[in-house]
């Protein structure tokens, strides 16, 4: 097992990553303050995952919320069903609430806690890549509205993040491959060399080969550790970790919640900001090939998707979180390994990459 630290002064808090977690009950119990706990998770992973974790809070208060599965139950309504059972269920200040599932359950549990009675105790268990790499830290969590992804939310930390690689081997490819969209994003914003190893190793990893997993998970979170240590509120530097979310965004909400998995639109969303990054003459025709090329050999998109409209994106990407004083702000390559956060983009290279995405769509 690695032991990761997330450091934000009194709320630090430890990222465990390793096999077979879930059959430790001591990494989970020793995080739990009180005398209860309610567990949140879907109708997927409760019956794989579910069984394991009521055995480790044997002993505790503990109620279960089983939310159907899907980006599309990322809502106000399913954070009600949630409400609805710590009220009903009279829990207190000093309950826990658990995360088990991929990204949506850690959002939408991770905004309950931040909520109810105005904050109470929280911890992630991700089963998926994309949550094991991205989602379960750094303390985003929130609930999409219909006309905007993520637009609801709150700053709430985990107090602690139990990774158990383990639950990866249910995880079907497709979504595998999502999450490796978050992985290949470190590399471009932070690492390059971390970006030559995903290169080396991409079989090894859609293959799920465990050690080449663990590496890419643990890699992937000390970098996120580091960026929200520095930047927990996204003031600034923390930004850089949304490289291609503002295209993809703007995919998923096009689309309709769920029918791109958040990995694919983020996919498709670097390739479209390492174009923009080459029309403003910040990285080589070379380059953007090479992220195009590591985006496809992890079974991702790299157009948009077909029939969506240059209009589209520019309407979706206009109410982006990072539009500060109504000026859009995007996040840019300035070389491999290095991403910066600017407005101060060509609003007619921006015109030209959209125009080039949209009509060279294929179907998926
Ligand atoms: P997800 O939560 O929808 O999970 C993907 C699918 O895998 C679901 O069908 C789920 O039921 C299933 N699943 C989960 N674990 C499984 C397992 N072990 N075996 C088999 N099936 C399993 O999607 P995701 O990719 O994990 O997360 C995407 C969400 O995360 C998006 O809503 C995105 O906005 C959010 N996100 C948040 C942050 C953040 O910082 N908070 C960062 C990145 C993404
Ligand atoms: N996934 C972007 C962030 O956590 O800031």
């Amino acid at each position: 097992m690695h032991t990761l630290n997330v450091d934000l002064g009194e709320r630090s808090y430890p990222i465990y990553i390793g096999q077979g977690l879930l059959g430790q009950p001591e990494l989970l119990r020793r995080h739990i303050p009180g005398k209860s706990a309610l567990v949140v998770t879907n109708t997927t992973v409760a019956p794989l995952y579910r069984s394991r974790l009521d055995q480790a809070l044997e002993g505790l208060r503990v109620e279960t919320v089983v939310l159907p599965d899907g980006e599309a139950y990322k809502s106000i309504e399913s954070l009600t069903t949630i409400w609805d059972a710590l009220v009903l269920g009279r829990f207190d200040r000093n309950t826990t609430l658990i995360a088990l599932g991929g990204g949506v359950i850690g959002d939408i549990t991770g905004f309950a806690a931040a909520s109810y009675q105005r904050g109470v105790h929280f911890i992630q268990i991700p089963t998926t890549l994309l949550a094991q790499v991205d989602s379960s830290v750094g303390g985003k969590t929130g609930i999409n509205h219909p006309g905007g992804k993520n637009m609801i939310g709150a700053f709430w930390q985990p107090l602690a993040v139990i990774a158990d690689t383990d639950t990866l081997n249910t995880l079907p490819d497709r979504e595998l491959s999502a999450g490796l969209a978050e992985v290949i994003k470190y590399g471009l914003i932070y690492d390059e060399p971390f970006l030559t190893w995903i290169e080396a190793n991409i079989e090894r990893l859609r293959a799920r080969d465990p050690e080449a997993l663990a590496y890419a998970i643990r890699r992937s979170c000390e970098i996120k550790a580091e960026v929200v240590g520095q930047d927990e509120r996204e003031s600034g530097l923390r930004a850089i970790l949304n490289l291609g979310h503002t295209f993809g965004h703007a995919i998923e909400t096009a689309t309709g919640y769920g029918n791109w998995l958040h990995g694919e639109a983020v996919g498709a969303g670097m390739c479209m900001a390492a174009r923009l990054s080459e029309l403003e003459g910040w990285i080589s025709a070379a380059d953007v090939a090479r992220t195009r090329a590591i985006i496809e050999r992890a079974g991702l998109p790299t157009h948009a998707p077909q029939g969506m409209t240059r209009e589209q994106f520019q309407h979706l990407m206009g109410i982006d979180k990072k539009v500060l004083d109504g000026k859009l702000r995007l996040v840019l390559l300035e070389h491999i390994g290095k991403a910066r956060v600017t407005g101060d983009f060509s609003p007619a290279n921006l015109i030209t990459c959209l125009d080039e995405f949209t009509s060279s769509a294929e179907p998926r």
